[in-house]
């Protein structure tokens, strides 16, 4: 194939991503079928490795699935859907010991037993860690299984878009990223596992892939996403360049410190303090720094010192290393500046608990997708959960669908119509570069649709959006070239983070209430009357944002006052 060229290439299934949901979903389909694995990165650049604090399970005898179904559901702010979050609280042991049968280097407790530690919102200390960098353990374990597996995968894949045809999932189209050459790989079902998209604001802990590609993809597909309006802040992230300092110090007994030298979770949180849900501690901070008790710079501090040198340099080990690289702060000597920085969303694409779309034969699992487990506020160390056990269960409905379907196949005209796409994005001349958009964008999403909103605000943000949106329209591209053009793919990214940035914004608008990390401070309850449901975002053919509601679903858990 010469550069610039199309082809197609065929399988049963495709997934797009090798995270760890993506791998899961892999390792999970029928051995019968083919299977294809796209990445844009090198699969263990993936996000999942990056993962620090841990994975919940109930593994004790004192312990109990339900009792974790409960924290999540109460941490969600009563918005998860109970049915989806008791599955996954209930599959979560199986889980845990599946990765150790597979090779994870779980930490342990001096009798053997893999170690636990407090998280979040958890009324038990059960996030199972391998020290602070439990995602690359788990990642490791997995891509040893994708490798003996022989899992296909195509890394440095960038998916252009999700075909339908016949009303249903035929494949995807993607660009070669080495040869600039369009792909078409036709399948009977298609999973994406694509993460998040953090890169919507200017703070946060993600990796620059995180770009909401699937996420956008979906929407320009026809599949609705779900509860985007809801994006957690991580209340310990580096000042500057927002580097995540693991939840799981909190959990090992770190404490947050204002100006003032005091413990100021005592005001919010009386009774778990430090560990209460995120966007509980995100908004505690933030209001530290507001009130003008936080440093200069817009911090507070976290201080691990009475934790000692050992236990830091065992279980804390990387963000010690972080903290002295990108700060120069030694936690065993000095506290560490903290502020909160955007983490993972809580909304995506919309899905059941078998991590069925309303597309037959599109499935997704992980971060993109919202199941919906988290609901309002997700609790630390359940998306490692998430997305091995709806992984596997997409990567099951997958199988199933093309034994009753059979294969699919993208048609050239399909094919064709992409390249000319692209065509058209090479030869703009526009003055200006779509990374002034991209930067406005951040910052806009940062400053107006942050830890704390108003209705006022959101509406700026979304008039910026427009103007964002009309000159994105006429931005062109500095690397005209084909080979390795990620000038194209920054473009391409941007477009999607707008979209994506438009469901966050509209949801947020339309939310009159507080619930979870959504926090309206001029609607500061939470309105179960008129906003116990989800929100579902999809796109008319002419390319305008509809929300509709979906009720949510309640099993065992009635909606109470969320105190900690
Ligand atoms: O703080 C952390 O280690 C993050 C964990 C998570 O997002 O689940």
């Amino acid at each position: 194939m010469r550069d610039g060229e199309s082809k197609h290439l065929t399988c049963d299934v495709v997934v797009v991503g090798a995270g760890l949901s993506g791998l899961r979903a892999a390792l999970a389909v029928d051995p019968a079928y083919r299977v294809r694995v796209i990445s844009k990165v090198y699969p263990v650049r993936s996000h999942s490795v990056a993962a620090q604090g841990g994975i919940n399970a109930a593994l004790d005898p004192e312990d109990r699935w339900e009792d974790h179904a409960f924290d999540t559901i109460k941490g969600s702010d009563y918005l998860a859907d109970q049915d989806a979050a008791e599955l996954m609280c209930e599959d979560a042991p199986r889980v845990v010991y599946e990765m150790e049968h597979w090779g994870t280097l779980f930490s342990r407790r001096p009798d053997g037993r893999i170690a636990q530690r407090s998280f979040g919102g958890q009324g038990y200390p059960r996030a199972c860690y391998a020290a602070d960098k439990t995602g690359r353990a788990l990642y490791q374990s997995l891509f040893e299984q994708s490798i003996k597996h022989r899992v296909e995968v195509h890394q440095e894949f960038f998916v252009l878009e999700l075909v339908v045809e016949d009303g249903r999932a035929a494949g995807v189209i993607a660009l070669d990223i080495a040869t600039g050459s369009i792909v078409a790989i036709d399948a009977g079902a298609v999973i994406f596992g694509t993460g998040g998209a953090g890169m919507m604001y200017a703070r946060t802990t993600n990796p620059y892939i995180n770009t909401g590609d699937g996420m956008a993809i979906a929407l320009r597909a026809g599949v609705p996403l779900k509860d985007m309006e809801f994006v957690q802040f991580h209340p310990t992230t580096l000042p500057g360049m927002n580097v995540l300092i693991t939840e799981g110090a909190r959990g090992e007994g770190a404490y947050l410190v204002n100006r003032e030298g005091e413990r100021f979770m005592e005001r919010y949180a009386p009774k778990l303090m430090e560990v209460a849900p995120r966007d509980i501690v995100s908004r505690a901070i933030e209001t530290e720094i507001d009130e003008g008790r936080g440093f200069d710079g817009g911090y507070v501090h976290l201080d691990l010192r009475h934790l000692g040198e050992t236990l830091i340099r065992q279980r804390l080990s990387e963000i010690y290393d972080f903290a002295i690289t990108y700060k120069g702060v030694n936690p065993v000597h000095d506290p560490v500046p903290v502020q909160p920085g955007q983490h993972y969303m809580m909304g995506g694409i919309a899905t059941d608990k078998y991590g069925r779309t309303i597309l037959p034969g599109f499935y997704a699992a992980g971060e993109c997708a919202a199941v919906s487990v988290h609901g309002a506020n997700r609790l630390g160390a359940n998306s490692l959960l998430d997305t091995l056990v709806f992984g596997r269960l997409a990567g099951v409905e997958a199988s199933r669908h093309v034994a009753q379907n059979g294969p699919a196949h993208i048609t050239d005209q399909r094919l064709q119509q992409t390249q000319e796409t692209l065509d058209q994005i090479f030869s703009r001349t526009g003055s200006e570069h779509y990374g002034t958009i991209r930067r406005e964008l951040r910052e806009t999403m940062t400053r107006m649709a942050g830890t704390f909103r108003t209705g006022a605000r959101l509406q700026e943000a979304q008039a910026r959006l427009q103007d964002l949106h009309h000159r994105y329209g006429q931005a062109s591209l500095m690397d005209r070239g084909r080979l390795f053009n990620y000038d194209l793919l920054a473009f391409l990214e941007t477009g999607f983070l707008l979209d994506l940035a438009d469901t966050v914004v509209e949801g947020a608008i339309r939310r009159e209430e507080s619930r979870g990390a959504h926090a309206r401070v001029d609607f500061p309850t939470r309105r179960d009357e008129e906003f116990l449901c989800h929100f579902l975002f999809s796109k008319t053919p002419d390319g305008e944002l509809k929300m509709a509601r979906e009720p949510v679903i309640i099993t065992h858990y009635k909606p109470k006052a969320r105190t900690y």
